[in-house]
């Protein structure tokens, strides 16, 4: 069976006839009980005393529990331990869990919350980047990359630019909230439904907070309702509170997060500020990079310094820049702990960059699209990144000429200027950005994936691995990878629940390598399953021949009339007492990198791929209508076009969303205003784009994961920035191009409005 069929996603007909089974569907018996947590409304505090008497004696409450309930570690921190399970002594941030409730209904859960009172002795904060950049509240070390000389670049450069650029924080809004059911069992056993991108942190969290052996927990992941990265270590909190729950109570616990406290008290994308110096000589080529990444990685580490290491990583994005330096800093603030969130500190680098070649563009007068061009890493020469590894396979000049092209960028370009030209109120902006992603988890460790795979004696085949289900079709991609191995049809193939029993320490599924990874541990198994048929079959068929799996049969290349059924095989070898099950591994070969030098080869590959966008700006409201878009994007041999078409239009509009409409507002109090849909403003179905082209780069392969595929996952989110780029270029034509607007993430009407007003007022 051959790669590129595309098969459908195998939750679709599910999903949208209601059958899918999330974790709020499942159904257990009358001693489910519900839960609440109760969290802090102060930023940052002393906690004077806990009352809990009055919700302990309400009808229908089974338990309330404080930090003193925790039997083993008050821990929940998934990288470093500075993140309490439950508040004791003191509050960090609003949204910070102090005690937790389980009663027989949730209504009876919420009553007993409101009959909490904790009292507090509030302590000064710090409420924002820029605040805590003013107070230096460093999280942890200051990190930096180095290439070449920034004070010979400073001799070699013609022009000098110096500016800051403001990203902002994004709310993951995956459909299903955060999520946990505990069932408890003998000898302290536990079995935790979650919905975790990361089952194996999550079982570590639970055992440390119970205080029991891994051994004694099973997470199982059924599907998430989408994740995001928002359920990479922050689910890890759901089940550890469920889990506590159920284990002073005695009954299965369920504790799901409500809209507004899933808003308020999780972590978001980590807003950014850069403050950049950057030489370049009159044809738009870069000569040096001086930049300061500051983050706001709220009130613990969870992720931040993966995530500063990849936004420093990616501050190249596609282009050579002989000197570079970067330094990163990761600030504490009394604001929920930031996390994962698609991209991973990526976009934030990319935007950077971006925004810079689009000044220089604009006081060189040369397109912008020419600008990055010239800038492109090449495929010889000018090809190492600034933490030192080379840029192989590299599509970037390809992909550019036939999005170019494709997308008639000159002729637009010249129509759009003819349309500003001779209207006043409406303008119009065009941008092409690129985008270079490495693919790897950069905590090199982590680079590797477990399956276990049972056939049974139908010939019907079940597939456990370690990667978890969000949406993205990873286990249909799976399903499909077994298919083509085993030249069996996809009738024959389950991929079942991911569980911790199934698979131990695996990965999150994360860093969009969960196809990569997991599809390769499971070629591997599937490899050791083949090897030991293939004697037989050789046997059985009597002949030398190399064996083939094709169409549901076994056989010889040489004469294709000589075979036998798959399902026959697997028979007359269970008969011979053959082993018919096999647990399959995988680690990515050939990586490694030293973090503290930032220096050498994090990244398996890259992955490559262009937008270009095209907008038209309101210019006395700020409304932005995107006219059209056009990508063209590098999946390798894709495994399943379709499902990756959908990865890359969803990113897409994911990242449109982060960088125009999403907004996290907060009031002196640390309080977050907008923890609705009805004032937090993902995108809805009027901003896909009018025109929305969406295509795979053409024969392309990948020769370094599964089946020549390439990752798909996070790289299209940046294809955002073409769209605020685009309104950018199209602010910037009210004063014909002469002056640089004043411009930031997200850019909302309000921002959009202030900058035309500045440039109004410009003389
Ligand atoms: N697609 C859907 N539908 N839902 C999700 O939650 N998460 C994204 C991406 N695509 C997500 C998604 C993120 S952040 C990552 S890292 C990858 O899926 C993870 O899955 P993969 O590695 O299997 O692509
Ligand atoms: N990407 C996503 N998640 C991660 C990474 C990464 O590079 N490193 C650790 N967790
Ligand atoms: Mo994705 S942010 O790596 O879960």
């Amino acid at each position: 069976m051959k790669n590129s069929i595309s098969v459908l996603h195998d939750s679709i007909k599910k999903h949208v006839s209601g059958k899918s089974i999330f974790i709020d569907d499942i159904l257990l018996n009358d001693n489910l009980l519900h839960a609440r947590v109760v969290y802090s409304n102060v930023p940052h505090a002393k906690i004077k005393a806990i009352h809990t008497h009055n919700a302990k004696n309400l009808h229908g409450v089974h338990c309330v529990l404080t930090s003193k309930d925790i039997p083993g570690v008050n821990q929940m921190g998934p990288v470093i331990h500075d993140e309490v399970c439950l508040a004791s002594d003191k509050v960090e941030c609003i949204g910070q869990a102090v005690v937790l409730i389980a009663a027989t209904t949730e209504k009876i859960a919420i009553e007993a919350s409101k009959l909490i009172t904790i009292d507090y002795e509030e302590l000064e904060s710090v409420l924002s980047l820029k605040d805590a950049i003013n107070k230096n509240s460093l999280i942890g070390s200051v990190r930096s990359m180095n290439r070449g000389d920034i004070d010979l670049g400073k001799k070699q450069a013609k022009h000098h630019l110096i500016g800051q650029l403001e990203t902002g924080a994004q709310e993951h809004w995956y459909l299903e909230t955060q999520i946990s059911l505990a069932v408890p069992s003998e000898d302290d056993e536990m079995l935790v439904y979650s919905s975790t991108q990361h089952p194996s942190e999550t079982q570590a969290i639970v055992a440390e907070v119970l205080g029991i052996n891994k051994n004694q927990i099973t997470i199982e992941t059924k599907r998430m309702g989408g994740a995001f990265g928002g359920k990479e270590t922050q689910a890890n909190w759901l089940a550890a509170w469920s889990s506590l729950l159920a284990f002073h109570c005695k009954k299965p616990v369920k504790l799901r997060l409500s809209r507004d406290d899933d808003q308020k008290i999780t972590g978001k994308r980590h807003p950014f500020i850069f403050d950049y110096e950057v030489g370049y000589q009159s044809d738009g080529s870069l000569v040096y990079l001086n930049v300061i990444q500051h983050t706001d990685a709220g009130c613990a580490t969870d992720l931040s310094f993966a995530i500063l290491e990849r936004a420093m990583l990616h501050n190249d994005n596609a282009y050579f820049i002989p000197h570079v330096h970067i330094e990163g800093r990761a600030y504490k603030t009394n604001l929920p702990s930031n996390t994962a969130f698609r991209g991973f500190g990526g976009p934030q680098g990319v935007a950077c960059i971006e925004f810079i070649l689009d000044q220089i563009a604009r006081k060189l007068k040369i397109d912008s699209a020419l600008v990055r061009k010239i800038n492109f890493y090449e495929e010889d020469a000018k090809n190492v990144t600034h933490y030192g590894q080379k840029v192989e396979y590299n599509h970037l000049h390809k992909i550019y000429d036939q999005l170019i092209k494709s997308s008639d960028y000159f002729n637009r370009k010249k129509e759009i200027e003819n349309f500003n030209n001779s209207n006043e109120f409406y303008k119009k902006g065009i941008a092409l950005t690129p985008v270079k992603f490495g693919i790897s988890f950069t905590t090199t460790h982590l680079n590797q994936a477990g399956a276990l795979i049972h056939v049974y004696t139908d010939g019907s085949v079940l597939i456990s691995h370690g990667g978890t289900e969000m949406g993205q079709g990873l286990h249909t991609k799976i399903a499909q990878i077994a298919s083509m191995e085993l030249g069996l049809s996809m009738d024959f193939i389950k991929v079942g629940a991911t569980n911790t029993s199934k698979v131990a320490n695996t990965s999150a599924t994360a860093a969009s390598s969960g196809t990569d990874l997991n599809g390769m541990a499971v070629k591997n198994a599937l490899d050791q399953i083949k090897d030991r048929l293939i004697p037989l079959a050789k046997e059985l068929l009597n002949t030398n021949d190399e064996i083939v799996f094709e169409n549901n049969y076994v056989g010889i290349l040489s004469n294709k009339a000589k075979k036998i059924e798959f399902k026959k095989l697997i028979q007359e070898a269970y008969l011979k007492r053959m082993h018919l099950s096999a647990s399959g591994f995988y680690q990515t070969p050939d990586i490694g990198w030293d973090k503290i030098k930032g220096w050498g080869k994090p990244f398996n590959y890259f992955t490559y791929g262009m937008c270009v966008s095209e907008v038209q700006l309101d210019v006395l409201t700020g409304y932005v209508k995107v006219l059209r878009t056009d990508i063209l994007h590098d999946c390798g041999k894709s495994i399943n076009p379709n499902i990756d078409i959908g990865q890359i239009q969803g990113a897409y509009i994911q990242g449109l969303g982060w960088c125009t409409t999403e907004e996290c507002k907060y009031d002196s109090k640390g309080r977050l205003l907008n923890y609705s849909p009805d004032t937090y403003k993902i995108p809805s179905i009027q901003d896909i784009p009018l025109d929305f082209r969406v295509e795979l780069l053409k024969e392309v392969d990948n020769p370094l994961a599964i089946r020549k595929s390439k990752a798909v996952a996070e790289p299209p989110f940046m294809y955002g920035l073409s769209t605020w780029l685009a309104i950018k270029d199209a602010i910037s034509s009210i004063k014909n191009h002469q002056v640089e607007p004043e411009f930031k993430i997200p850019a909302t009407h309000e921002t959009i409005l202030l900058s035309i007003d500045k440039l109004k007022n410009e003389i």
